[in-house]
């Protein structure tokens, strides 16, 4: 079982309709058009004009990657195909031939398995690369495909450990020199009502903020049952979720989505340092790695404002995900678009799909020549998920000076099948953050 690839993270709906008045918007998001729009423009693109894309990791993301840049762009064709696992690629091809129709042009010998086939991707003539995988793998990815002159589309995660997101810093930075385009799959920075609240609340509409409430408490996710024939490494690739050098943990791996909006709130400012608690009460089996269920941080900024973050992932409890932003003149529920104190406003625009609004805005850039990068938010907001989690396992105060010096990486640099890294769940006062 795996999480629709485009259901909405907090589980909002949403409708396919365009706002013409995006297309004129250059901040965070760059160029990004209203879906229609960008299809009318772009309806006669052929030959030359075809976008070639390449799709790394055909799982539920990965595949919807691939069907929101196609619906973003009808001059994109999905070309090349790599997928670690020969089963899940067969199955992906399936799916992907199905949903995207005629925008589906993947010839066989443009189908890569196996450990190397980002490589074989890489050196194929796509002019995009979606990276879908487990965040683990991606700093290794997002550098290659850099170095290969492909821009990319970079699901989030982009890192589970400080090494893994300078990493990606640097490629962003070389991405910039290159002239090539970064799109995060930070998605609520694309969506038309959370993008609305935001520059409502940040032209003064509650006022200064003081404080931030982030919940993110949900229920569990899937596990696959361990088969006789797996070695240790399947056993983690395939449970990807539950292995911190592979997902992070789930503050990493999910909760960056509230915590990336904290950071957009305070204009991509980091927080100095953060300290908390977290743990495992109904996780507690080896099949679930060494991840905990839940985690309670404090961030602090240096103009004092915090931010409160809680995230769990436990069934048949209270459920609740959204951003509380409390101002000096009123407070802010940014997901469900709603202002309310001296002044009471909500969102009534429309609201096509966030997850193809990312795609257009990078087909945009591409076809514009007006390269856009996502490279410093998504960094930024993975580094402040890290710190918040290295908080929570070590029992300490950790700043954000300490997670740009900290040595910590985590993960083999070449996996193979066979063994895996051995895993241990970090106890707090115990467990030591690398920090050089
Ligand atoms: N933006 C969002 O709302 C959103 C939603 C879901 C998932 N995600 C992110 O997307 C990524 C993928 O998540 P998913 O739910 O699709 O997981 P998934 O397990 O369904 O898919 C991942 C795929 O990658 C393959 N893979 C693993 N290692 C690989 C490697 N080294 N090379 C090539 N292929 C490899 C797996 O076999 C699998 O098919 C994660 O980073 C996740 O956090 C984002």
């Amino acid at each position: 079982m795996t999480r629709s690839s485009n259901s909405n993270p907090a589980g909002n709906t949403t409708s396919a309709e365009p706002r013409r008045t995006f297309l004129k918007s250059t901040a965070a998001v760059g160029a990004v058009g209203a879906t229609n729009a960008f299809l009318a423009r772009s309806a006669h693109a052929s030959g030359s004009d075809i976008i070639k894309v390449g799709l790394v990791g055909c799982g539920g993301r990965g595949n919807g990657a691939a069907k929101n840049a196609m619906t973003a762009d009808p001059g994109c064709r999905l070309t090349a195909i790599a997928e670690v696992f020969y089963n899940r690629m067969e199955e992906g091809k399936k799916q992907l031939r199905k949903s995207l129709g005629d925008q589906y042009e993947v010839p066989d010998d443009q189908c890569f398995t196996g450990w190397e086939a980002l490589e074989q991707i890489l050196a194929t003539d796509i002019d995009v690369i979606l990276l879908a995988t487990p965040p683990g793998f991606r700093p290794a990815q997002m550098e290659a495909a850099v170095n290969a002159g492909k821009h990319v589309f970079c699901e989030k995660p982009v890192a589970v450990d400080p090494v893994g997101v300078r990493r990606v810093m640097a490629a962003s930075e070389k991405a910039k020199e290159k002239g090539l385009s970064v799109v995060s799959g930070l998605c609520w920075r694309y969506d038309l009502g959370v993008k609305a609240t935001m520059e409502k609340i940040h032209s003064g509409a509650i006022g200064e903020i003081v404080s931030i409430q982030e919940n993110y408490l949900t229920s569990t996710l899937w596990l696959r049952n361990p088969q006789p024939d797996w070695t240790p490494m399947h056993r983690q690739v395939l449970n990807w979720l539950y292995y911190k050098w592979l997902s992070g943990d789930h503050i990493v791996e999910q909760f960056i989505h509230s915590l990336d909006k904290a950071m957009w709130l305070h204009h991509d400012v980091p927080p100095i340092k953060c300290y908390g608690t977290g743990g495992r009460q109904v996780r507690t089996s080896t099949d679930y790695g060494d991840i905990y269920d839940h985690f309670s941080i404090v961030y602090e900024w240096a103009d004092g404002t915090r931010c409160f973050a809680s995230t769990r992932q436990m069934s048949d409890c209270f459920n609740e995900t959204e951003d509380f932003v409390f101002g000096t003149k009123g407070t802010a529920k940014v997901l469900a678009n709603k202002i309310s104190g001296q002044e009471t406003w909500s969102y009534e625009g429309k609201k096509p799909s966030m997850y193809d609004l990312e795609h257009v805005a990078l087909m945009n850039a591409i076809r514009r020549n007006e390269p856009i990068n996502n490279g410093d938010y998504m960094c930024k907001s993975t580094m402040m998920a890290i710190m918040g989690r290295e908080a929570a396992y070590s029992g300490q105060a950790i700043t954000w000076d300490q997670m740009m010096a900290s040595e910590m990486k985590l993960g083999p640099d070449k996996p193979t099948w066979g063994e895996a890294p051995v895993v241990e769940v970090p106890m707090p006062g115990r467990y030591r953050f690398t920090e050089t």
